[in-house]
């Protein structure tokens, strides 16, 4: 589309343009998409309430502008290259054509099964092409889709399902994820024990395994779709009009909700995506994340689509059938842009650099990491080996809740940098605030992160808790939205995020709050009291270690820990359970009985040097014999 930057001059002056003028700024590149009123005002906001507008006043459907309007020029090409988990079954292309009519009979099935605008619809389903299908279908009609990651337990699930009020499950029998089978719907099952809202569940057949059937609310995809009208006029949506829901920890059990709109985050999203990457017609995009995770929502589905683009979706993991997977898919498709985690990176780079010297990468233009800090060895070794020192690297920071990318390099027009995300956005303007609380002038410093003015695709609120949203993002720093992150700043202005500064712990790339695993854990009968709090990991990034109290001397320490690992995975999901479990007669805690984590973390990281003054804790003696016994 037309707001593609093209050199460094072009970044410059827009991002000072986007500062300056953001009104018009946005403008400009908001009248490239398709909208069915123009809006009144660009954007409004306040945020001591919080509140944030954007294209106030204009009437948009996101799929019109995903799929309808590239109908008349690119109704054959693809717009979906899917990729199975078995490398023996056949990859499948879909063009936008093709997209099209799927969707628009998806969204008769849901209209069919009495789902309207603004109902919330759970969709907890493998990496499959009905999975955006099933989100797109949502977005025709208006309905809000709550996408829950299908690597969530039963109990997840359930809590996402109760939050926002779902009131179907679109899922499938099973998933396949390398050599696993997920029983996807017998968890959802599992999680309707606990549910009332919910009055259907459409199953996709995809593994084909035996299932529990319940007539009463349970229907098959594949009869639901039959002789179904593929023409489904879009509903007209508001711009500030919800998209969807998606969740994410934070440091308290419950998980946070985060709200999207439709118009700034479709122009947020396609904008970022055109920039970043640098995608250009014909070229082929690959994106490894889960639609589980936003990256999947914005840069898998919405970005891409939006901006007529091939993007491919891939059903497995990158160690099935064995380590050079992601580069067999590459050579296939002949991938022009690849978006992958550094949890991903650090693992290939543990295996023989010939897994990936056998196939030819010679398509790839453009590389990308997103989810968590990449360090210097991981960075070097994607630019040696995937990259050959010819494709520039943009590490993309953002988040759940900012919607879109906000600080990275845009690929081969600005300067990257080992493990710097390097510069913000057009339209983002970061500061750095010390540990006081006061805003950093310096250029070259490091501190906490926070942003200072809207942009178009920042979350509007957590479902259901306006109070948190206000709590969590906007109390750290006057008029500055909070996102958790400590960074470092060069003297070029280069942002380099060194990680979060709250209970917040990034496992392999998965944003992981600390209480709901700790929660998880106190479950236990034999378990008083723990903490859990994250180290780093050479592969993970970080993982988890959980100290834990128990009523009795611990007898079979392997079988409680054990159970524990069971809990954790089946309350919180397989991805959170801590690598390591120490058993403790107590916690570190202040007088007024908080858990000093920050002692915690330190012994974790085996960094007992420098462990400040404990002599003010109300049971210093404990912190020795924790030390004694760490692992
Ligand atoms: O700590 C930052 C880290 O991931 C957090 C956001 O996690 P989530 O909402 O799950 O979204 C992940 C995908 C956008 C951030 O607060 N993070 C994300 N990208 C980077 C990063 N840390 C360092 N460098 C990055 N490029």
């Amino acid at each position: 589309m037309g707001f593609q930057i093209q050199s460094y001059q072009q970044y410059l002056d827009d991002y000072k343009k986007s500062v300056t003028n953001p009104a018009e700024f946005w403008d400009e590149i908001a009248v490239h998409f398709k909208w069915r009123k123009h809006w009144d005002k660009t954007f409004e906001y306040d945020w001591s309430k919080p509140e944030t507008k954007w294209f106030i006043g204009g009437q948009l459907n996101i799929t019109e502008n995903c799929l309808d309007r590239h109908l008349a020029s690119k109704a054959d090409q693809t717009a979906i290259i899917w990729e199975p988990n078995n490398p023996n079954e056949k990859s499948v292309r879909v063009t936008y054509k093709e997209l099209h009519s799927k969707v628009c009979a998806f969204a008769n099935v849901l209209k069919k099964n009495g789902i309207q605008k603004g109902d919330k619809v759970c969709i907890y389903m493998p990496m499959i092409v009905e999975l955006a299908v099933a989100v797109l279908a949502c977005a025709r009609i208006g309905a809000v889709h709550s996408v829950v990651f299908a690597g969530f337990s039963s109990k997840a699930l359930a809590a996402r399902i109760n939050d926002a009020g779902c009131k179907i499950v679109l899922t499938a029998d099973g998933g396949y994820r390398g050599e696993k089978t997920t029983p996807l719907k017998n968890i959802v099952d599992e999680a309707l024990k606990n549910c009332s809202t919910v009055n259907n569940v459409l199953v996709f057949k995809r593994t084909d395994q035996p299932i529990n059937w319940n007539d009463n609310i349970d229907k098959w995809w594949h009869e639901e779709i039959a002789q179904i009208e593929d023409i489904c006029e879009p509903v007209v949506l508001d711009s500030e009009d919800e998209l969807f829901i998606l969740y994410t920890s934070g440091s308290t059990g419950k998980p946070k909700g985060m709200v999207h709109t439709c118009g700034g985050y479709m122009v947020y999203t396609t904008y970022s995506f055109q920039n970043v990457f640098q995608y250009k017609e014909g070229d082929v995009y690959w994106c490894t994340a889960d639609i589980g995770w936003i990256t999947g929502h914005s840069y898998i589905i919405y970005g891409p689509l939006c901006l007529g683009a091939t993007t491919v979706m891939f059903e497995g993991v990158p160690s099935y059938p064995d380590y050079g997977r992601f580069w067999e898919v590459c050579e296939k498709h002949k991938v022009n842009q690849f978006y992958t985690a550094p949890t991903a990176i650090r693992t290939l780079a543990k295996h023989p650099k010939d897994l990936v010297d056998k196939y030819d990468l010679s398509n790839l233009k453009v590389l990308g990491t997103v989810g968590e800090p990449i360090n210097e060895e991981a960075w070097h070794w994607y630019d040696d080996n995937v990259g050959k020192n010819k494709c520039p690297i943009v590490d993309t920071w953002w988040q759940t809740e900012t919607g879109g990318i906000l600080i990275s390099s845009l690929a081969g027009v600005t300067e990257g940098k080992p493990t710097f995300a390097t510069l913000p956005m057009p339209g983002i303007q970061p500061a750095l605030f010390d540990s006081e609380g006061r805003k950093i002038e310096n250029q070259e410093a490091e501190g906490i992160l926070a942003i200072q003015h809207p942009w178009p695709s920042i979350a509007r609120t957590i479902y259901g808790d306006h109070e948190r949203y206000k709590n969590v993002y906007f109390s750290a720093y006057p008029n500055h939205y909070f996102p958790g992150d400590g960074a470092l700043r060069d003297a070029k202005g280069n942002y380099r995020i060194t990680g979060r500064v709250d209970d917040v712990v990034i496992v392999s790339g998965h944003n992981l709050g600390t209480a709901p695993v700790e929660n998880a854990i106190d479950e236990h009968k034999d378990v008083v009291e723990c903490a859990v709090v994250g180290f780093p990991h050479d592969v993970k990034g970080n993982a988890l270690y959980a100290f834990v109290i128990t009523y009795d001397k611990v007898s079979k320490p392997e079988q409680l820990k054990n159970e524990i690992l069971e809990l954790v995975s089946k309350t919180v999901g397989p991805i959170a359970k801590p690598d390591k479990i120490q058993f403790v007669s107590g916690l570190p805690k202040t007088r007024s009985g908080k858990i000093m984590r920050r002692i915690l973390r330190k012994i974790a990281s085996k960094d007992t040097e420098n462990l400040g003054d404990i002599s003010t804790l109300l049971n210093p003696d404990v912190v020795t014999e924790i030390i004694d016994n760490s692992l």
